[in-house]
């Protein structure tokens, strides 16, 4: 049976109409997302900690390295795009030589590279927890943790945010043979506070689980040559899965699971963003290996960014500054509308801050998430804390 032209066209505004309406709602109550350019403000909000994604040597190397790679490869390579996903015809020499060097630098058994950190977190979470395990999250996971969960079929506990006490409440009320999941980042996101990653080590003694922790905002800004958190504090071989994203300090894009050989397999075998989804250009990847001998080198940056956070931090003088000690720093305005006055203040001050608001935070900790790097400077540092401590 045909439908007519007009009945298409009734379903056709009614779909769109579900779309004006579902925007309409969100504007009234003031959650409007929508896209802006930032070019000419000075950084606030990157997350480009150690400035490679603006870095002119690593992108003259990045072309560099490339055109040489190209050079030697025959006709029937495919040097534009991957040709496909990795099971099928994506899989190349350049993407396995990285994922072996990054598994060394990370000192890591193997890597499985993801196009992104959210496929990664997706594909990791989604495919390791199953019906009969319990998976215990920390309250402030990233959302690319969060829909992983959603799609996974073992229980979900929730702890409070970086509080082992509710943790081991929580871990208590499941026998010791049930399969456990704690998922934790070593830096979180929105508040810039660092997981208690070596006491969740000690606690797996005592109560047999396995730990995940998501690195994004620690690779490459800490640990020996770049390699995360949990390298730094010597617990990598503790901890099951590891996840490195490339979009923050290496200035690039994409993300790596490191752990086991027998999780590198599992995951080319479950992980369905990693199956179903063609494999990174030769560009990409190429680039992604240049990133990573500078990222490895990149001690002076990662000195400057260090040097710019306890700047920062010695400039605050209101009680409105959260406490992290790392790149993310956070000045809290209660009240949605409130913080985006806030943020219009410095924006048009010329600085690129962000309102970060209800519900991507909990009401009453709306705030204005401020992002530090190698190479912030120190009168932009100074001016933007003036603008935010000012009454105005
Ligand atoms: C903690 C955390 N994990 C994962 C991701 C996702 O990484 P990507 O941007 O590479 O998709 C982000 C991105 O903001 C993040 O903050």
């Amino acid at each position: 049976m045909f439908r007519s032209f007009t009945d298409k066209m009734s379903n056709t505004n009614s779909a769109n109409n579900l779309l004006v309406n579902a925007l309409s709602e969100r504007k009234e109550a003031g959650l409007l997302r929508s896209l802006t350019l930032v070019g000419h403000l000075t950084d606030f909000c990157s997350n480009d900690y150690l400035g490679l994604a603006k870095n002119r040597e690593l992108s003259s190397q990045i072309s560099a390295e490339f055109a040489a790679w190209e050079s030697q490869q025959g006709r029937d390579v495919p040097i534009n795009g991957s040709s496909g996903s990795r099971l099928i015809s994506g899989n190349h020499a350049y993407t396995e030589d990285f994922e072996k060097a990054c598994a060394q630098m990370h000192q890591a058994p193997a890597a499985l590279l993801f196009s992104s950190g959210f496929e990664a977190n997706l594909g990791l979470i989604a495919s390791l927890a199953q019906k009969e395990h319990v998976i215990f999250c920390d309250k402030l996971l990233h959302a690319s943790l969060i829909d992983g969960l959603r799609l996974a079929p073992a229980e979900r506990r929730i702890f409070k945010h970086n509080d082992l006490a509710d943790l081991v409440h929580l871990l208590d009320q499941y026998p010791q043979e049930t399969l456990k999941w704690v998922v934790v980042e070593s830096i979180y996101s929105m508040d810039g506070d660092v997981a208690p990653l070596e006491a969740l080590v000690k606690l797996k003694e005592s109560h047999n689980f396995e730990l995940i922790v998501d690195e994004a905002h620690a690779g490459g800004a800490y640990g020996p040559e770049g390699a995360g958190l949990c390298v730094e504090l010597g617990i990598q071989d503790s901890i099951f899965a590891r996840v490195i994203t490339f979009g923050k300090a290496w200035g690039n894009a994409g993300a790596v699971v490191l752990g086991s050989n027998e999780l590198r397999s599992y995951l080319i075998n479950f992980a369905r963003p990693f199956i179903y989804s063609t494999s990174p250009t030769p560009h990409h990847v190429l680039s992604l290996h240049t990133s990573m001998n500078f990222v490895r080198k990149a001690d002076s940056l990662r000195i400057a960014l260090q040097d710019n956070i306890h700047y920062f931090k010695t400039l605050q003088k209101s009680a409105d500054w959260g406490e992290s000690n790392t790149a993310i720093q956070t000045f809290f305005v209660t009240g949605n509308e409130a913080v985006r006055t806030k943020a219009a203040q410095a924006q048009a001050a010329g600085f690129a801050v962000k309102p970060i608001v209800f519900p991507t935070v909990p009401k009453g900790k709306e705030r204005i998430r401020i992002t530090l790097t190698a190479s912030t400077s120190s009168e932009a540092m100074q001016k933007l804390v003036e603008t935010l401590e000012s009454n105005a």
